[in-house]
């Protein structure tokens, strides 16, 4: 992932933070010098403490604080919404 500088991570917010399968997908990698932006799909936590832990999982990545939290029953009508955000 060298050529890469800034990475959107999206998962669904489960209790309270990204799904799981984040953690297998991304563990043990090296975000050193990269920006990342996460964005979640949710039913009313927000984001929850996605930033915190995508901090957490991504060794070295700086985390920008304004990540996206769409509704995941109002996701089909949100495609301004991302791409603005995008
Ligand atoms: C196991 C599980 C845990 C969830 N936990 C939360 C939660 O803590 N907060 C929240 O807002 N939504 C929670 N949700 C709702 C999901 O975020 C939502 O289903 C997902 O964003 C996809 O939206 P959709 O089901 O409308 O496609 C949870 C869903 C599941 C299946």
């Amino acid at each position: 992932m060298n050529w890469i500088n800034t990475f959107e991570i999206m998962s669904p917010i489960y209790w309270g933070t990204y799904a799981p399968e984040m953690e297998t997908a991304l563990q043990g990698l090296d975000f050193t010098g990269k920006t990342v932006r996460v964005i979640s799909t949710h039913e009313g936590s927000g984001l929850g403490c996605m930033v915190s832990d995508v901090k957490k999982l991504c060794k070295g990545a700086d985390v920008q604080s304004n990540g996206l939290a769409i509704k995941g029953s109002k996701a089909k009508e949100s495609k301004k919404t991302v791409s603005d955000w995008l």
